[in-house]
Order: structure tokens, then C-alpha cells, then sequence
């Protein structure tokens, strides 16, 4: 791909399965500045949550964050009613560990890998930008 649109700045994708550690960057050779999460956790089991801080807290710098955007329940409630409907329909249309996740569910998976929730920040159409770091 980077020949095809001559963009020798981007490398070329890499294949991560979450829920299989053997396809994931290797740490020794890979270190990135930040890794960034967009709509995952809804489309997941919340055993996500446990693969994407295993491997941000493996492959980001020291002063590495992880960004992590989308819809997510608060303290176990829901920021709006479309989130609450959205939640059902995602749970009834797929699988029932699909689903909006609670913040302090990512971040307990977060914090037991060394990483801790530096921003939680409100966006529009009832997202959240959920950024960690290095304490
Ligand atoms: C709702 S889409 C979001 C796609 C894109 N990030 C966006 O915001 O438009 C969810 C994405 O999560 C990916 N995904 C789901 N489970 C995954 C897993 N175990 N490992 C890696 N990616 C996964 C799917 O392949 C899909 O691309």
C-alpha cells in the first residue's frame, strides 16, 4: 500500500485480532506514541477492555496515551436515552456481551495493567473520548 499511494509515512496495515495476543505488535521492535480505539467497545465483550490495555500498556512510549472514543455507560447509567436503545438493539440484534460498556469497567481493566484514565471527556451525539496514560 505505501508504493500504491506512495505515502512512505503510513505503514502498511497490520492485522490485530484483541482476542488473539499472538497476532499483536511485539513491543520489542514496535513502540508507538499513541493508540487509539474507535467504536470497539460496543461491537466487543468487555474482555476487550482486558486485550487493549494489555497491549497499549506493552507498545506506548513513556509518555504514550491510549484514546479510546465512543458511546459508554456512566457509573453503571446511561448518558441518554438513545444510548439506553442503542444498547438493547445492539444486544438483541447481535450478542448479549455486545453492548455499551461502563468507563469504570475499562478503567479498572486499564488500571491493572499500569494505565490510568487522564481525561473522560464528553463529545457530541453522547461519545465519550476516554484517553489514558502512565500514571
Ligand atoms: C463499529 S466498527 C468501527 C470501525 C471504525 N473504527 C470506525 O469507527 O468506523 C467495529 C470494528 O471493531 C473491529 N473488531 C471487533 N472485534 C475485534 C477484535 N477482537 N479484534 C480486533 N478488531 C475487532 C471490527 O473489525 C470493526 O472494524
Amino acid at each position: 500500500m505505501q508504493a500504491e499511494y506512495a505515502n512512505a509515512n503510513v505503514w502498511d496495515p497490520v492485522h490485530i485480532d484483541l482476542a488473539k495476543p499472538e497476532t499483536w505488535p511485539d513491543a520489542k521492535t514496535n513502540r508507538y506514541d499513541v493508540v487509539f480505539a474507535i467504536n470497539l467497545f460496543h461491537v466487543a465483550p468487555i474482555a476487550i477492555a482486558e486485550s487493549v490495555a494489555q497491549i497499549a500498556a506493552r507498545v506506548l512510549n513513556q509518555t504514550g496515551f491510549l484514546a479510546i472514543y465512543g458511546p459508554f455507560k456512566v457509573d453503571g447509567n446511561y448518558t441518554a436515552p438513545s444510548n439506553e436503545a442503542f444498547d438493547r438493539e445492539l444486544r438483541a440484534a447481535n450478542a448479549p456481551e455486545w453492548g455499551l460498556k461502563d468507563v469504570r469497567d475499562v478503567e479498572k481493566a486499564a488500571n491493572e495493567h499500569g494505565i490510568v484514565l487522564a481525561q473522560q471527556l464528553a463529545l457530541p451525539a453522547n461519545n465519550f473520548m476516554l484517553v489514558f496514560g502512565r500514571p
